[in-house]
């Protein structure tokens, strides 16, 4: 039997890596958060001084990633870099060095071997197009932008950081009209994925959706 995937791609600020954590947690799977490797790859990018648009030296440096996922974060080279790579020019960097097909293909075979027993839950931008294209369950998950901006602004806020409501909608805006609009692997709701609006639902209602979803799949073979 063939190890089975769920994909959970969508927007930045969806709650779409909550979601896919949370689920992966309730079927015991193991979950890979994607945009985690393009993140890493832009920090490796600003750290060294390698501009943003050098295809070839961000695709050598997304090969030999040096990453390890353990304890509930992740590890670059051995260093704790779960903080670092969440920041606002680290997501920026992430969707630019996205947009480049050499960084993309150098990351593929990477994001495959996470596919192992009992299963895996992915999230990301091209998780149900291109990584997994035959994947279980595909679903794609989004919210308006406001409910975007204020979601992230209340989680700044909860960290006790300072915000912009009205900046941090600028930058989801623009972040989605740039993954939406690259030639490869561009964000958009494939023909056969689910969609999931989570404008109006909690984070459990829609962790719930999935599993019920996902189990029936299965039952149905
Ligand atoms: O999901 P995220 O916000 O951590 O992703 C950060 C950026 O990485 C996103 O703006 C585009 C890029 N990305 C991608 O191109 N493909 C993926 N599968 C995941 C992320």
């Amino acid at each position: 039997m063939t190890v089975p995937v769920i994909t959970i791609d969508g927007p930045s600020a969806s709650g779409k890596g909550t979601v896919a954590a949370l689920v992966a947690d309730q079927l015991g799977f193991h979950y890979l958060d994607s945009g985690s490797l393009y993140r890493l790859v832009a920090l490796l990018a600003i750290r060294r001084g390698i501009p943003m648009e050098d295809e070839a030296v961000l695709a050598e440096a997304a090969r030999q990633l040096p990453v390890a996922f353990a304890d509930g974060t992740v590890w670059l080279d051995g260093e704790d870099a779960g903080d670092a790579i969440r920041g606002e020019e680290v997501g920026m960097g992430a969707s630019r060095v996205g947009a480049l097909p050499a960084v993309r293909a150098a990351l593929l075979e990477r994001q495959r071997a996470f596919r192992q027993e009992p299963g895996l839950v992915t999230d990301g931008r091209d998780m149900g197009s291109v990584v997994f294209p035959a994947a279980t369950l595909k679903v794609f998950l989004t919210a308006s932008a406001d409910e975007r901006a204020s979601r992230r602004y209340k989680q700044l806020i909860g960290k006790g950081e300072s915000a912009n409501l009205q900046k941090i909608k600028q930058d989801i805006v623009d972040r989605d009209a740039r993954d939406a609009a690259r030639a490869v692997a561009p964000l958009r709701q494939e023909p056969d994925a689910t969609l999931l609006d989570t404008t109006e639902m909690t984070i459990d209602q829609a962790v719930d959706a999935v599993v019920q979803w996902f189990k029936e799949r299965q039952a149905s073979g």
